[in-house]
């Protein structure tokens, strides 16, 4: 049995409970939870022994790996702390809103010879893994350029994410999706970045973050993409996120929308869209957070090699914390030279199918 704590047991952390549940290969060995009432609520779902401090969880139990899904800015000390005692970590994205701190993580994880998955779950994400297969295939040539979308209501960044003005903002809390999927998708190289942002509807809120960021992307090779992430949608939309990528090829082109469930449900009340990618099916989840922590734990009992892991996690914030500059400074920042996102295979998780 792979033995896994959970650092954070909000609504991620609950999720990861939950999975690791549904998992033949794993079992959930304890979880560490700031919060009191969040952490005696977890306690009673999960009957397992909860931890106020992540660092006596970290002491105390006997565990493979944990996982770190605590908000944006607070997976550094967790994730060196989990390193340092030679277990493997499972962190959510990103993997950190600085990339100095990301270096030092990179840095503990590989002297501990641990692994590191980070939570890139789009690898895992049905519409997105047929878009790299169409791409894989030769179906629509070489990449040209890519335009994503990924948009949240303003229910996220005022009610559902409490944390989200101490240390986040919109860049950093959907930019890390966007730019982990263009870079999976494209394998292409960031090589500099251009920003424009917009403080108005949030700020009018009390709230001193960006609505809306719209990022250019220029690659090595001479191309380009574009992504762009709002946090103030209106509360009425049919779905809490909105996310919708068109990819040009020089043979074809591919076009991604994931806000469209194939679900609606109308009531008395509201039009919704019905969350679909993701819904129990003979009691499994089947979302690509879920195939996401089954592949970490068939990564872990095979001792394979993860590839969407702490190098990944340090480029794509590499690049987000570019794109932060950039609508600082109002000029084009360039970035190091890197390798190209690494692939993984994610959808086939074999412990699913036998
Ligand atoms: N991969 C994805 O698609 C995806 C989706 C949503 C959120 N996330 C990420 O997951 C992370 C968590 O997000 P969430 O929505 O679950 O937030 P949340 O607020 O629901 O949960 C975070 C929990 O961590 C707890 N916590 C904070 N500091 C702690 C500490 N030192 N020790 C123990 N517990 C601590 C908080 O009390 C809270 O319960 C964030 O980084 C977020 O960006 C990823």
């Amino acid at each position: 049995m792979i033995r896994i704590g959970i650092i954070g047991m909000g609504i991620r952390g609950t999720m990861f409970a939950d999975t690791i549940g549904q998992n033949q290969y794993a079992e959930l060995a304890a979880f560490a939870e700031f919060n009191d009432s969040t952490r005696e609520k977890a306690k009673a779902c999960y009957q397992v022994t909860a931890y106020r401090d992540y660092r006596e969880l970290i002491d105390k139990e006997k565990m493979d790996a944990v996982i770190v899904s605590t908000p944006d800015f607070l997976h550094k000390d967790a994730v060196i702390c989990a390193a340092n005692r030679g277990l493997h970590i499972l962190c959510e994205k990103p993997f950190s809103t600085s990339s100095a701190e990301c270096e030092e993580m990179a840095a503990a994880i590989e002297k501990n010879n641990v692994k590191c998955l980070v939570a890139f779950e789009n690898h895992w994400n049905l519409p997105v893994v047929s878009a790299k297969n169409e791409i894989e295939s030769g179906a629509i040539g070489n990449i040209l350029n890519i335009n994503g979308r990924l948009n949240d209501t303003l229910f996220v960044p005022t009610e559902l994410l409490p944390w989200a003005r101490k240390g986040s903002s919109v860049g950093w809390f959907l930019f890390p999706h966007m730019v982990d999927m263009i870079s999976w998708l494209s394998g292409k190289i960031v090589a500099s970045v251009y920003a424009v942002g917009t403080k108005k509807k949030l700020l009018s809120l009390g709230i001193d973050l960006y609505d809306s960021i719209q990022t250019i992307l220029n690659y090595t090779d001479g191309t380009h993409s574009t992504i762009c992430s709002s946090w103030v949608l209106p509360n009425s939309m049919p779905l809490i996120y909105d996310l919708k990528v068109e990819i040009i090829g020089t043979e074809g082109a591919l076009y991604l929308d994931t806000n469209d469930q194939m679900l609606r449900k109308g009531t008395g009340s509201a039009y919704t869209h019905v969350h679909t990618l993701g819904t129990r099916i003979n009691g499994l989840a089947t979302g690509g957070a879920n195939f996401m922590v089954h592949y970490f734990v068939d990564a872990l009992r095979k001792n394979e090699v993860i590839e969407a892991n702490e190098k990944a996690g340090l480029i794509n914030t590499r690049i987000v914390e570019a794109i932060h500059r950039s609508l600082e400074s109002g000029k084009v920042e360039e970035l190091p030279a890197e390798q190209p996102y690494p692939g993984v295979t994610g959808i086939n998780s074999p412990n699913l199918i036998g």
